[in-house]
């Protein structure tokens, strides 16, 4: 009695103290909602159009530079109140400049919010995001995010346009690289994972900053994987797939969103009124701000929607865009579409509001300088323990995709190996295509790794990925031609007892502006993995790339494969620390390796066909050149333990809650990390469902021998779905439910409800 008397106190405490805080953090809003009123009232349109203005730095990052002339106005522009925010400047002495600009000599001293993209980190670089969401490792995601925030923040930055939350089921995109891949449940998990990490539970703390989930919406399914190609999806993928990891984000209180280069259904995203301001505004309630991307407001245009910049600044104001990005869209017409009656001032005052607010959670109007300590700018980059969380998320990002007779991991006394490929002496790839703040070639390279196991290690090139420096602004060009030094890397082959290659994708070769019509080893690096494979079959194919590759040859016959994609800082350690078994690697795909374009999209949770199956006539859904099924599914990665399913239960006694649980044990002889993944197929609905839909997942650890009971609860946020309006159904029916290690292998069971 005693004790329940104890429990039930706790938790009259703990439901006053979370009262307490909720009132708390009412109060706290209604306070900042007071001083933005006020400070509201005190602005003159300009002054308050200015807000929503967004410039870059006076250099040139995504789009063209501004000219000199532009340059100059837009100084004005600063110290006339007429600047929100900036991006692209940082570094505490920068910032400090430019922000005493705008505080001490516009007429209202509104501080500048400042914002980057700091992707995957600022200047210690963890994984690119599609590869941290290979670590299904949430923890570890937020953990990274952090690092970003820390680092950030220290160097002046108090926003970043992060996460990106684009689901693409489509490789050829460069910016799969920058995304968590092609599944909502696990995009939606990922984006809540960074959005915590960025913003943690204070905002105005000297460590966190505001994220911007992005790109709203639809990006990721730009027609044939061309960058900023036009969208056109069905309202039942909008709302099934594109939107749930913007939705959790918001839930999250994610304080900003950024909408998208595409045009989506016929309008573009920027100027699209249905998206921005029934869907995110008014059904989810979003409070936060919604930036363009960079001069989307102005691509309008082009796009055929608005006639000139004028009207494109009306549209997208009416859409629900707030903030202009580098269009000067707003500062050059805002105020005389006012004038004419086309805008309302409350529509201004409703972004402006927005704007403000972010401010005062910031911080800003507290200290303007609160992100300008150049002391901690200097004693936060790249601190150890920051290295270290980049390790850690680096390892556990790492796939393991085929391992033939337990090739691997190395024996650590192993002699007389061979390193072959331009990517393993690479410092700069594992940085990724987005690395902020980096130094060029800081990474530590696959071959610099290696070598703190042995110097047994002798390198040859072979071949170089790239010709010339690339650049993140410039077409990088790939070697098609340069064989010169196969010669050397085949006859050190030939004098080896393995071969480690590392091969894939340039740094430069994956992110915005760089879609491919191919999949393959860039340029001669298959024929170099030919050439070597000819004289040494002992090969450990080390892939470094931004997005799945088709690497069917090398499937087929290299014995050992790892996906080692672009890992940041502490790639080559990562790297090494798996190849010999001290990390045991437990990543997962988050997205499908096709076998070729040709069959592209290709993500395994699509619809089933009438004819899905062989009947032995030409008459089923399928290629006469080509199976159905990919190279790699989607939730597949090896281990160097096996785990083995078993006893798949299903208690649907509770309706509303149906427990479906198995037993995973680790039938190998070394430890090692699991991930569980639940898969459900509602097999009758008014809207078709997909034939399987991750709705869980579990990431634990086991020794040799030990078990794991797995379990999960099946509620109607898992079992039901949004129709073309986005209401969210749940049916009574009949479903399949899989456990297993991947999309395509598991213990299967059926209920109904
Ligand atoms: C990208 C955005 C990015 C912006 C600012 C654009 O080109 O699409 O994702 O945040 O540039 O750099």
């Amino acid at each position: 009695r005693m004790r329940s008397y104890f429990i039930s106190m706790a938790s009259i405490f703990v439901a006053a103290v979370s009262l307490l805080t909720c009132q708390s953090n009412t109060a706290s809003r209604d306070a900042i909602d007071q001083r933005v009123d006020e400070l509201l009232a005190k602005m003159t349109l300009e002054e308050k159009i200015g807000q929503m203005n967004q410039y870059n730095g006076f250099w040139d990052v995504t789009g063209p530079a501004p000219n000199e002339e532009q340059a100059r106005k837009k100084y004005d522009h600063f110290k006339q109140g007429l600047v929100g925010s900036v991006l692209n400047v940082r570094g505490t002495a920068h910032v400090r400049k430019l922000q005493e600009l705008v505080v001490k000599e516009s007429r209202l001293g509104i501080p500048l919010i400042f914002g980057q993209d700091v992707i995957h980190g600022q200047e210690t670089i963890t994984p690119i995001p599609l590869a941290e969401a290979a670590s299904w490792d949430l923890a570890a995601i937020e953990k990274s995010a952090q690092v970003a925030a820390a680092e950030a923040a220290a160097i002046g930055l108090n926003w970043t346009f992060a996460p990106m939350i684009d689901i693409s089921r489509d490789p050829r995109w460069g910016r799969v690289m920058e995304g968590a891949g092609e599944d909502p449940y696990l995009g939606a998990k990922v984006a809540v994972a960074r959005v915590k990490g960025f913003q943690g539970n204070d905002l105005s703390a000297p460590n966190t900053i505001a994220a911007c989930a992005k790109h709203f919406a639809g990006y990721g399914f730009s027609e044939a994987g061309r960058d900023y190609n036009a969208v056109d999806i069905g309202a039942y993928t909008l709302h099934n797939v594109v939107l749930p990891p913007f939705k959790a984000a918001v839930d999250a209180d994610v304080k900003t969103v950024m909408n998208s280069f595409n045009v989506l259904n016929g309008v573009p995203a920027t100027g699209n009124k249905y998206l921005q301001r029934d869907i995110l505004k008014d059904r989810w309630k979003f409070n936060g701000l919604i930036v363009s991307d960079w001069a989307s407001i102005f691509e309008m245009i082009p796009h055929g929607h608005a006639r000139d910049l004028k009207q494109a600044a009306e549209l997208a104001i009416h859409a629900g865009n707030d903030m202009d990005m580098e269009s000067y869209a707003y500062v050059q017409h805002l105020k005389s579409l006012v004038e004419e009656g086309k805008v309302s001032e409350e529509q201004v005052n409703d972004a402006v509001r927005r704007i403000l607010r972010l401010k005062f959670e910031l911080g800003l109007f507290d200290d303007p300088y609160r992100y300008c300590d150049s002391v901690r700018e200097k004693s936060v980059l790249m601190q150890p323990d920051h290295l270290t969380a980049a390790l850690d998320v680096a390892r556990k990002s790492i796939v393991l995709l085929k391992n033939d007779r337990g090739f691997l991991p190395l024996n650590k006394a192993q002699k007389n190996i061979a390193v072959i490929g331009a990517l393993a002496a690479d410092k700069n790839s594992p940085l990724g295509n987005w690395r902020a703040g980096a130094d060029e070639n800081s990474a530590v390279s696959v071959l610099e790794g290696l070598q703190k196991y042995t110097l047994a290690i002798r390198y040859a090139k072979g071949a170089d990925v790239v010709v010339g420096k690339p650049e993140f602004i410039r077409e990088t060009a790939v070697n098609e031609t340069d064989s010169s030094g196969f010669r050397e890397a085949v006859a050190l082959a030939r004098q080896s007892d393995v071969v480690i290659m590392v091969l894939g994708e340039d740094g430069f070769l994956s992110g915005e502006g760089r879609s491919r019509t191919n999949l393959n080893l860039p340029g001669v690096q298959e024929r170099l993995l030919k050439a070597v494979h000819g004289v040494n079959k002992n090969i450990i194919l080390v892939l470094m790339n931004g997005r799945p590759l088709t690497i069917n040859w090398a499937n087929a016959n290299i014995p050992a494969i790892v996906e080692a994609w672009q890992l940041g800082t502490r790639s080559g350690d990562a790297i090494a620390q798996v190849l010999f078994g001290d990390y045991n690697p437990s990543g997962k795909l988050p997205m499908t390796f096709p076998k070729s374009v040709g069959q592209i999209p290709l993500y395994y949770n699509h619809f089933n066909t009438g004819r899905p199956d062989p009947t032995g006539l030409v008459f089923w859904s399928h290629y006469i050149d080509e199976t159905n099924e990919p190279l790699y599914p989607f939730g597949y990665g090896l281990s160097y333990s096996e785990f083995t399913y078993s006893d798949l239960k299903i208690d649907t006694t509770d309706r509303q809650a149906i427990n479906v649980s198995c037993t995973v044990t680790n039938t190998g002889r070394v430890a090692g990390e699991e991930v569980a993944q639940l898969y459900i197929r509602d097999r009758v609905s008014s809207l078709v469902r997909p034939v399987k839909e991750l709705k869980g997942f579990r990431k634990f650890s086991l020794e040799p021998g030990a078990s794991q009971n797995v379990q999960f609860v099946l509620t109607d946020a898992e079992l039901g779905f949004y129709d073309a309006d986005g209401q969210w159904l749940v049916e009574p029916g009949e479903f399949d439910v899989m456990i297993g290690t991947s999309s395509v292998k598991g213990l299967v069971g059926r209920f109904s409800r």
